[in-house]
């Protein structure tokens, strides 16, 4: 049976040359099964009619957010209740800004405010409206609310310019709803470790390290985006909890040990990317140390090594690591893999321009316990997340 039997999708079609495309979609739709309710903006109107979507679908083609066909419903809430996904394709410029700033002006918009259902994004238009700083930062707004991108593809386009900005082909698009639909991650629980711990020396200083957070919660979004259950157990970072998943915030090694060891046993995966100090204080001084000429030297005491102990009790679960280096990377990563018992050890050298701390990009080296190596080049940490995501995927189905 199709993964769209039964499912009920939205799709919004907004004004663009390639609104004509939508009926193919709104076709492999109903085709493969899925009840498919298609809603057109005003400005789309202009490119294609009700008769063509009425016709492939057998379904009344929604227009205005104050038609009521069944006077006992209010047709949009009705309509955002059931949906299981819902689908914008094609999106213009106008309806990215429009989705990303809350605005319900019509009834796609209205729809897609009051729905729970999972928003799908295909994109069309000019390369110069596309690369436009305001359409890229709606782009980032709406992915960080969990939106899923089908992203425009490079050609030459209606205007007769070449460029990014040509919707994608109907099987992506497809491709991409299956997934909403049918998450690969589904029913596996991740617990993903994040940030830099703090160890108080005293009431306002702190031994801790430069990272941001952002390769762990790449991770953990990403993991939620294909359906994984995640808790995202954190140190002190300045980036948003990534919606969806379960969050503990920590500040010490010894806070994080214990928040992981309360979800441990219902975990299938263990991603630990989290910078934890290794030595903390031996005394954390009372209040604030005051200054003075004399030296201060501080007695440090190891921390616990939280991923080994998760390794010495690992069970069937899969434990990943992540091995900042700065020297002799794969042997160092090596030795961890062994050392803390786990099946893969994500290698990255933090010394490399555009690698490891702080940055929006990670060059990483994937090193399995069976001895599989796989080198990745330089990408954006959401890649490195999606291509660490994809093999523990192939993983966890061998077993
Ligand atoms: O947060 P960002 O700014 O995005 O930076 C990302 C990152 C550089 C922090 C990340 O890519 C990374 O490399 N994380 C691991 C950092 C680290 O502490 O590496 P390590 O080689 O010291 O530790 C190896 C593994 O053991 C890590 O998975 C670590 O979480 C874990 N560990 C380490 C020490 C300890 N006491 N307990 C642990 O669990």
């Amino acid at each position: 049976m199709s993964v769209f039997e039964g499912k009920h999708i939205l799709l919004g079609v907004t004004g663009s040359i390639a609104a004509y495309k939508a009926a193919d979609i709104a076709s492999k739709l109903t085709q493969a099964g899925a009840e498919v309710d298609v809603v057109l903006t005003e400005h789309a109107r202009h490119f294609v009619t009700e008769v063509t979507f009425r016709a492939i679908t057998r379904r009344p083609v929604l227009t205005d957010l104050f038609d009521e066909p069944e006077e006992r419903q209010i047709a949009h809430i009705h309509l955002a209740k059931r949906a299981d996904v819902l689908l914008v394709a094609p999106a213009t410029a106008n309806i990215l800004a429009k989705l990303a700033a809350g605005i319900a002006d019509d009834l796609l918009t209205t729809l897609a405010l009051a729905t729970h259902a999972r928003l799908v994004i295909a994109p069309a238009m000019n390369t110069v409206m596309w690369e436009h700083p305001a359409t890229q930062s709606n782009v980032r707004t709406l992915d960080a609310r969990g939106a899923l991108f089908v992203y425009p593809a490079e050609g030459m386009l209606a205007c007769g310019d070449v460029g990014a900005g040509k919707l994608a082909d109907t099987p992506t698009i497809l491709q991409a709803v299956e997934r909403v639909l049918n998450p690969p991650l589904k029913g596996v629980r991740v617990l993903v470790t994040a940030g830099p711990t703090e160890e108080p020396i005293d009431a306002v200083r702190h031994i801790s390290n430069p990272s941001s957070g952002k390769m762990g919660y790449a991770i953990a979004e990403e993991a939620v985006r294909q359906g994984a259950g995640v808790t995202l157990v954190t140190g002190p970072t300045l980036l948003e909890p990534p919606a969806g998943a379960q969050t503990v915030s920590v500040r010490t090694a010894q806070e994080m040990l214990e928040a992981c060891l309360q979800v441990y046993d219902d975990v299938d995966v263990v991603i630990a990317t989290a910078a934890v100090s290794d030595y903390r204080p031996a005394e954390v001084w009372h209040g604030k140390r005051k200054k003075g000429d004399e030296e201060w030297t501080i007695r440090l005491v190891p921390n616990p090594d939280i991923l080994r102990t998760l390794g010495e009790r690992k069970g069937s679960r899969i434990l990943v690591g992540f091995a900042a280096e700065t020297a002799d990377l794969l042997q160092n990563a090596q030795h961890k893999l062994c050392e803390k018992n786990l099946d893969l050890i994500v290698a990255n050298d933090v010394s490399q321009e555009g690698s490891g701390f702080r940055t929006d990009t990670n060059r990483v080296t994937f090193l399995w316990a069976d001895g599989t190596q796989t080198n990745l080049p330089l990408m954006s940490k959401r890649e490195v997340a999606q291509r660490l995501l994809e093999a523990l995927r192939e993983r966890l189905f061998q077993r």
